[in-house]
């Protein structure tokens, strides 16, 4: 069976590798020195989960006050982050084309309201009109975020790396991400002039916390493996029960928590073999995209998955699971995801009636290590099979 998420950046040997990884203070520093360099920072920080540094992000470049332009296709713990730094959001509608806001719709949205910063999310790696967004964001006095938590590794043009052009970046390595150590995040500050003090988080996780960090991936493995009879889905429940494993959008928005040393040699590792995966899962994209170029909007920049927009969703989903492809785990199946947190939220559906419809349509197709090319033929031909194109 493949699954879109569930530890599969994890086969048992890189479950095992992580489960007894040692690191060193000099590891995190040498994290942080990667990180500022391929950033070009003033300053980087690591912490315990992507969304924390995301928090800091807004806190710093707001001041900690005001409205927060965010895209309405995306997760429940962006809101939480934004809210975690004392501010509110602005949900900003999305575009079929690649499932993010375009600059003329931010523009009208800022209108008569105090907004202090904009974070750019490049959905599932499809690029935004960079140029057209940092040109409002500097006439409009917002500060860029560029949230990494899809698009790490792509790039918006030849030349310019996603990450290097806002004055915030962060980056989560939270599990089924590109970067992958089940939990963390770092922010990278490029500018000199932040809003609030810079807090250097000092404090690590919980001990559980760490014990569910070290054990996800060969959880992970195990339900996976014995999901076809049965078992996997009892496992899974079970770690949940027992609190072993929680649910990626639960565990609150922690900014004094760092990220552990093994971990942090863990992201270094991965960040040092960047190019090369998203090389590999630019290759499964393109044999993907011979035989569905139809289907797609914009291709991924980085492969992290296959975006498509398909008329009947549920169908598709379902086809993909009797032929042992579990792909409902997608981003996102509502606009603010994932759908048990989506009522909390109070996104306003009518008055963003495009995130609203994407949302409905959307379907990832898995790019990672364990897919085949026998796989890709499969999954492509169910597809071409049992899906229509959609567009707005
Ligand atoms: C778009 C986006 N930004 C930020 C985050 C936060 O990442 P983390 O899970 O590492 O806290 C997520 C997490 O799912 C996300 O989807």
């Amino acid at each position: 069976m493949l699954f879109l998420s569930l530890g599969s950046n994890y086969r048992f040997k890189q479950a095992w590798h992580h489960l007894w990884a040692r690191g060193k203070d000099s590891d995190s520093q040498e994290l942080i020195q990667e990180l500022t360099d391929r950033y070009q920072a003033k300053q980087t920080l690591l912490f315990s989960q992507g969304r924390a540094a995301l928090s800091e992000a807004v806190r710093l470049a707001t001041g900690g006050q005001g409205l927060v332009a965010v895209n309405s296709l995306t997760c429940f713990v962006v809101i939480e982050a934004i809210k975690t730094a004392g501010c509110q959001p602005l949900y900003v509608d999305i575009e079929a084309k690649n499932w993010h806001f375009k600059a003329e719709t931010l523009k009208q949205a800022i209108k008569g309201k105090d907004v202090r910063a904009v974070i750019v999310q490049n959905t599932i790696g499809m690029t935004v009109d960079i140029d057209q967004i940092l040109e409002l964001a500097k006439q409009a006095n917002l500060a860029v975020i560029e949230d990494l938590a899809h698009a790490v590794g792509g790039y918006y043009d030849q030349t310019r790396e996603i990450g290097t052009v806002g004055d915030y970046t962060m980056l989560s390595f939270g599990r089924d991400k590109m970067l992958d150590t089940i939990n963390g995040g770092a922010l990278v500050i490029r500018t000199d002039q932040p809003k609030a003090e810079i807090k250097t988080p000092h404090n690590l996780p919980s001990p559980m916390q760490r014990f569910r960090d070290r054990i996800y991936p060969m959880i992970g493995w195990k339900s996976r493996v014995l999901f076809g009879i049965g078992v996997g889905k009892l496992i899974l429940a079970l770690a949940y029960k027992l609190k072993l494993a929680v649910r990626s959008a639960d565990g609150g928005n922690h900014p004094d928590q760092t990220l552990t040393n093994w971990q942090a040699k863990l992201a270094l590792e991965q960040i040092r073999g960047l190019d090369q995966a998203v090389k590999n899962k630019l290759e499964v994209q393109s044999s993907y995209l011979e035989k569905l170029a139809k289907f797609n909007p914009q291709p991924s920049s980085n492969g992290v998955r296959l975006p498509l927009l398909v008329e009947d969703r549920t169908k598709l989903i379902e086809a993909l699971k009797q032929n042992g492809i579990m792909a409902a785990d997608m981003w996102y199946e509502v606009p603010i995801s994932p759908a048990r947190l989506y009522d909390k939220v109070g996104f306003p559906e009518n008055q963003r009636p495009n995130a609203t419809l994407i949302a409905q349509h959307t379907v990832n197709l898995p790019t990672h290590q364990l897919v085949s090319a026998k796989d890709i033929e499969k999954i492509s031909q169910i597809v071409l099979a049992e899906a229509k194109p959609w567009s707005l």
